[in-house]
């Protein structure tokens, strides 16, 4: 295999792996391991799309991303800094696109990045091939599921540059308090890092609204995406908030990675946004409602788990009577027509945990976990 030697530390997720094997056979496997919501598009943004194809949007747009989806997407954050404008918005091809660049154009060769651990896949991997080393921090149930500035203060040094935060976590489905997010800005303040917040489900959230880093210190990036909240993870729109001081570097990435993002997609969005708001609350009201189901399955199997407030993930303990590693556990399931994540693909500390999403519907939520439920049984 021919490979560059940038790439010689990064792997293809494991999640991606578990995929690729449901996919292989031809029995019908129940999919809790989907990491997109399983709603269509609202028909706003659709009939959107379809209007923006006929007035000819397809050609090359701005590299941040058409003004008028700046503007709107700038008023969002206002409130926690009203000097906020269009220029602190570029819009990207997806969250992924825009994490990366942020990591190609921030990150020297050497420096260390504090990566939490489980936490989602992208974030170690761009770092390595920035040239940067990704050093991790703990989120486990000896420290809630939530960053403990105690161990960062531990693991920081003078080599440090960043932090990357994700908040509704992807695995966890944890959602930070204001005081879990001032004691962060502290201590990012502390030892001069750029915080990377990572956005993405910041309207999936079922107990209380998920806070943004924005507008907390001069240090933050926030980065988010309309591929979770408008079930359109396929047409690749996200986007980056950044001050001033970062924009040109990225901006550079940003541009040599992609040119500009997708225009027609960007016209849609901006476009259908006002008419789309209640299939976004119907939608989360769907997911709640699924919640609460996989909580109490989860609770009667007498599971350990963090409690899922946000994005669409539940992260349980596997009983501590199997013995397997969560890769071959996942494997087993999919056997058993189950399809999930193993808890190892997000990290050393993910390792004896499974990720279900309850991205599908209840009745196959039910079927799913059931399935889970006699493999464990069939094990004691
Ligand atoms: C935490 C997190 N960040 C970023 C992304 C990437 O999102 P996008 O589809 O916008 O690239 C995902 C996708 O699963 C995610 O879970």
């Amino acid at each position: 295999m021919v490979e560059a030697d940038r790439l010689n530390n990064v792997e293809l997720s494991g999640i991606r792996r578990l995929f690729e094997l449901a996919n292989s056979t031809d029995r019908t496997i129940v999919n809790l391991g989907l990491g997109e919501p399983d709603f269509s598009p609202p028909r706003a943004i659709t009939d959107a799309l379809q209007e923006s194809l006929k007035s000819n949007t397809n050609r090359y747009g701005p590299t941040n991303g058409i003004r008028e989806l700046r503007d709107m997407i700038s008023e969002w954050y206002h409130d926690l800094d009203n000097s906020t404008t269009y220029e602190n918005v570029m819009v990207t091809n997806g969250a992924t696109e825009g994490l990366m660049s942020i990591a190609m154009s921030l990150f020297n060769d050497g420096d260390h990045v504090l990566v939490p651990d489980p936490g989602f896949v992208l974030y170690p991997s761009h770092v390595r091939i920035a040239g940067a080393l990704p050093v991790f921090y703990t989120l486990t149930k000896s420290n809630n599921y939530i960053p403990d500035v105690y161990e960062l203060e531990k693991i920081v040094d003078d080599k440090t540059v960043a932090i990357y935060i994700n908040n509704p976590s992807n695995p966890l489905g944890t959602v930070m308090d204001e005081d879990n997010i001032n004691e962060l800005i502290k201590f990012a303040k502390k030892h001069n890092l750029i915080i990377i917040s990572d956005e993405v489900y910041d309207r999936i959230t079922y107990d209380s609204p998920a806070i943004s880093f924005w507008g907390k210190y001069e240090n933050v990036i926030v980065c988010n995406s309309f591929s979770k909240t408008l079930s359109i993870p396929g047409w690749r729109v996200g986007y980056i908030l950044t001050p001033p001081k970062f924009s040109n570097a990225i901006k550079k990435m940003h541009y040599y990675t992609s040119a500009c993002p997708v225009t027609p997609f960007q016209y849609a969005i901006v476009n259908g946004w006002d008419k789309a708001e209640s299939d976004i609350k119907r939608n989360v009201q769907e997911f709640k409602n699924r919640r609460e189901l996989v909580v109490s399955m989860l609770k009667e199997m007498k599971l350990s788990f963090p409690h899922p407030s946000g994005a669409f993930y539940v992260f349980p303990e596997i009983p501590e009577h199997i013995k397997m590693s969560s890769e071959n556990i996942a494997k087993a399931l999919v056997d058993k027509d189950l399809l999930t994540s193993p808890g190892s693909a997000f990290g050393m500390h993910g390792e004896n945990h499974i990720r279900f999403s309850f991205s599908n519907s209840r009745e196959n939520i039910k079927k799913g976990l059931n399935i889970f439920k006699k493999w464990i049984e069939e094990m004691e």
